[in-house]
């Protein structure tokens, strides 16, 4: 058993919390938002993650919240930093939260480690490394453990981790770190601290290289009469691909991927080197989030005073997450064409990331004489959208299934227009009727 400090209440930090409590771990908690720190102490968890508020309420005795970093600190052998580190107008990670951590050390006796598990371009340690030196805290060790948590399966994720990635100078400091997580019995990487940053990175943008190649191949099995569904099926089972994420849809979001492909192709191009695949994996997403329009107007000619509903608006099901949320982009878009915008998500509020847009309390509320209902996220209750109460609701009864979550033949047995993702879709089936604008009293 260890006495871990974690800095950072966030999504990172409360899964690694909760995670090593539940190891066995002593854990404290430093947050600098002190409602959040209360919040937390009085039991209430400030994010959707399944699993979570049971983790942390099972483990609270070996597990402590704080705003007080000497608290956090105080005798821990492991001093884990997992604040934020967003994307800077120019693309760059800003750091500004690690160095705060930094800043609010307290002396430190004996040799705590100090541990990134925040997302950090290539070189940060070296500079980390530094500045400890530079405040004479040589004798605090550093380590790289990136996390792979996804979000909605974070806590399985730590607990079944594919593998533990260690960075360190010095390999004692490894050492320790690895028998931290030793009773997770999973695959350990042992490297030096700039791969281990590396690894991270690379990781996230082979995903989304991954996910823009399957949407590049669904769009041309659009052209060519082909079904990505059938596409990656096939190509999926061969053993040097396999069948993760070559699911094709209107692009990826979320915190990590546009954040990571973006600070990735900026790190290389700081470097001197022009990073052309992901310069392309980031654009086809960008494109891929706004194909709907062109499959909305194929069907409805000018999107101007048309009714869309947009269904599901987290970037993806199991979260209540906007953060880069393809729905954000799709819903200024639509706007933009002059169509009035209705949205609707289990759990989700978007509040000022859709202005316009009218939030309904459900789905049924979100399709009334809509001319369009869109799936933007695959939330499992849009499974049964196709149905004939949705249908008689509908001004114009198409489905866009920007998640391929459907059976094109039923939606279309029960009398819709189905346009999916990279998949044989309904013909065009002439405009229809394009209301009258409700008339402004005199
Ligand atoms: C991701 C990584 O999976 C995780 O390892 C890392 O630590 C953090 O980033 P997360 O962002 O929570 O996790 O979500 P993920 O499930 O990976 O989905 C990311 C985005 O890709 C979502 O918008 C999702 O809809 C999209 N996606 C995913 C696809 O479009 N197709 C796929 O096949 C898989």
């Amino acid at each position: 058993m260890s006495r871990v400090g974690i800095f950072g209440a966030g999504w990172v930090g409360l899964v690694t919390g909760a995670c090593f409590a539940e190891l066995g771990h002593d854990v404290v908690v430093r947050d600098v938002v002190a409602e959040k720190v209360g919040a937390l102490e009085a039991g209430r968890i400030p994010i959707h993650e399944p699993g979570l508020p049971e983790l942390i309420e099972k483990n609270r005795e070996r597990l402590g919240f704080t705003a007080d970093a000497a608290e956090a600190a105080q005798d821990a052998e492991f001093l884990y930093v997992c604040v934020g580190t967003p994307s800077t107008y120019s693309g760059d990670a800003d750091l500004s939260a690690v160095w705060s951590v930094l800043d609010d050390l307290p002396p430190l006796d004996g040799r705590p480690i100090l541990v990134m598990k925040s997302t950090v371009p290539v070189g940060t340690g070296d500079k980390v490394r530094a500045a400890l030196d530079a405040r004479e805290l040589d004798h605090v060790g550093y380590v790289a453990n990136p996390e792979f948590l996804a979000e909605g399966t974070a806590v399985r994720d730590f607990m079944n981790a594919d593998r533990v990635v260690i960075g360190a100078y010095e390999p004692e400091d490894g050492d320790r770190v690895e028998a931290l997580h030793e009773t997770l019995g999973a695959p350990v990487v042992r490297s030096d601290v700039a791969s281990a940053e590396m690894i991270k990175l690379a990781a996230n943008a082979f995903l989304a290289t991954r996910i823009s190649f399957i949407n590049e191949i669904a769009n041309v099995c659009e052209l060519v009469g082909a079904d990505v569904e059938e596409v990656a099926r096939g190509v999926g089972l061969d053993h040097r691909l396999g069948p993760h994420f070559l699911r094709a849809g209107i692009g990826f979001g979320g915190s990590c991927f546009p954040k990571d492909a973006s600070a990735l192709k900026q790190l290389a191009s700081n470097s001197g080197y022009h990073f052309q695949l992901l310069s392309a994996v980031i654009e086809v997403n960008e494109l891929q989030k706004r194909r709907v329009i062109a499959k909305l107007q194929k069907h409805l000619g000018k999107l101007r005073d048309k009714r869309i509903a947009l269904l599901g608006l987290s970037f993806k099901p199991n979260t209540d997450d906007m953060r880069e949320a393809p729905s954000i982009v799709l819903a200024s878009r639509l706007l933009a064409e002059g169509a009035e915008v209705r949205g609707w998500d289990p759990v989700a509020s978007p509040g000022e990331l859709m202005k316009g847009v009218a939030i309904c309390e459900s789905v049924l509320e979100a399709v009334r004489d809509a001319d369009a209902a869109v799936i933007v996220t695959e939330w499992d209750e849009l499974r049964d959208l196709p149905s004939p109460e949705v249908r008689d609701a509908m001004r114009n009864p198409l489905i866009v299934d920007g998640r391929n979550l459907l059976d094109p033949e039923v939606v279309e047995q029960l009398g819709f227009a189905y346009e999916g993702i990279g998949r044989v879709s309904s013909p065009f089936s002439g405009l229809p009727e394009t209301p009258e604008p409700e008339q402004k009293p005199a």
